[in-house]
């Protein structure tokens, strides 16, 4: 295929060159937001007089055109040409002729790909968002069904108090929650600043109208400064930035569940539609998807260090390096839509099992802290009662008790203000119901951390 910019050589491309040179495999995925942004720039072009009304409506027709084709399959790319916005433009120019010529009047490739790339994201985050929105209505249905489920937290990995599982998991709604705000914060600064119109780097000898361009394309504004128009990528690396945080949400909440299937914990099992077996081993039923979620991480905080290493030190404006935003945002993109959209359903899938987490929580003085506020509420400083209650878990692991069924006459040997009571002051229910504090594990707690999800959803339209 013959080079838009042949002009000037003497010589064809190198063919080894010209396909280490061309965009086109990758962002052809970029085709729509390519042809609605060049109708809007053919729509200015013709109400500031550049072009007459004429040639804007045969590069409309041309260009709607070739949407549609590429849509339902009668239009396939030519992976010779150089990028998508090459392909279009030839395309059209085939179709249409001298009007097709025209439309790249008052712009660049390098405002061009930068104006598809902001639309392109700012559609895949609003799909992300929806993925985001639905595991946290999965998340929620699940604490809904689990408020009464008592099981340990845990702290460096060791039982610390007793906690519902309700309140446990609702944490990772709260993650994600704030996962929705940052990425949809990015995508408003992102679609604050139209880079059309920029041109190349220096801006147009042309009466364009920018802000048409602007407004019609979604924008609340455009780039005040061309140059930084066309080299800015900073919202590709703060939607990757977003992007790595989420998944670092995702593989933290990966890492409990493989935990909480396996056979020392048994707290949940995942439906065997979301599980795995062994070539070898018949007994097994592994959590992949929970692992491939915790692997993928990996690759998209990947994908982050290699567009900023690719920015970093790049003069302005346009630089070729810049292509290579594209390949690691989209996989980015398709990544971690893939895993929010498995992880959704297997979260709403898996089973828990109430009695094995209850069990847990039971075994391992989990309920110390509330043994020594049982003798801070009779008036012992708290300082005191610690060392008292770490003196009482001391002699029980030597003795073979817990701290349920250690008898009140020990008890009385290490303070005299023990009663009875203090059984029903320690049970795991207690520790939980008593626990009245904002945010804390307590019923109330975890009905208004529910009570604040349903809301989002409805407000969201999550049904
Ligand atoms: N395919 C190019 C990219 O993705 C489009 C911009 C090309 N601009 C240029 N001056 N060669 O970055």
């Amino acid at each position: 295929m013959d080079k838009m910019w042949a002009g000037r050589f003497q010589k064809a491309l190198d063919k080894e060159a010209d396909d280490f040179n061309s965009s086109i495999h990758f962002d052809c995925r970029m085709y729509k937001q390519d042809i609605i942004g060049s109708i809007v720039h053919a729509k200015m072009l013709s109400d500031k007089g550049i072009i007459s009304s004429d040639e804007k409506e045969e590069i409309i027709n041309g260009l709607s055109g070739i949407l549609e084709d590429i849509e339902n399959g009668n239009l396939s790319f030519d992976m010779n040409a150089e990028d998508i916005h090459m392909f279009v433009e030839s395309e059209l120019t085939k179709r249409i002729g001298d009007a097709g010529k025209k439309l790249h009047t008052a712009r660049s490739r390098n405002d061009q790909v930068a104006l598809d790339i902001r639309l392109y994201l700012a559609n895949e985050c609003e799909e992300i968002g929806k993925l985001i929105l639905n595991l946290i209505k999965a998340i929620k249905e699940t604490a809904e069904k689990n408020t009464d489920a008592i099981m340990p937290g845990y702290t460096h990995l060791q039982r610390a108090q007793p906690i519902t599982f309700a309140h446990h998991i609702l944490t990772y709604a709260f993650m994600l929650k704030r996962d929705f705000d940052r990425i949809e914060d990015a995508v408003k600064r992102m679609m604050s600043a139209s880079p059309i119109g920029s041109c190349a780097l220096a801006g147009t000898t042309y009466n364009t109208d920018r802000y048409f361009e602007a407004e019609h394309l979604g924008f609340s504004g455009i780039s005040l400064n061309s140059i930084d128009g066309v080299s800015d990528r900073d919202f590709c690396v703060e939607l990757l930035s977003a992007y790595s945080i989420l998944m670092m949400h995702l593989s933290r909440f990966s890492e409990e569940i493989i935990l909480w299937s396996s056979w020392e914990f048994k707290f949940c099992e995942l439906d065997d539609s979301y599980t795995t077996g062994s070539s070898i081993m018949p007994q097994k039923k592994n959590s992949d998807m929970a692992e491939l979620v915790r692997g993928k991480t990996g690759r998209v905080y990947g994908d982050l260090m290699a567009l900023l290493t690719t920015l970093k030190g790049l003069p302005l404006a346009y630089n070729k390096d810049m292509q290579e935003d594209k390949e690691a945002i989209f996989d980015a993109v398709d990544t971690v839509k893939k895993c929010l959209s498995i992880f959704a359903p297997m979260i709403s899938t898996m089973k828990t099992n109430k009695a094995n987490m209850y069990k847990a929580a039971g075994e391992g003085f989990i309920n110390a802290t509330d043994l020594a506020d049982y003798l801070v509420k009779k008036g012992m400083p708290f300082r005191t009662a610690y060392k008292h209650v770490g003196e009482i878990v001391g002699f029980c692991i030597k003795n073979g008790y817990v701290l349920e069924n250690l008898p009140i006459s020990e008890y009385k040997n290490f303070d005299s203000s023990f009663e009875d009571d203090l059984y029903t002051e320690i049970s795991l229910e207690t520790c939980v119901n008593k626990r009245i504090s904002a945010g804390s594990t307590g019923p109330q707690s975890v009905k208004t951390q529910i009570e604040y999800f349903t809301e989002l959803l409805n407000e969201k339209g999550i049904y």
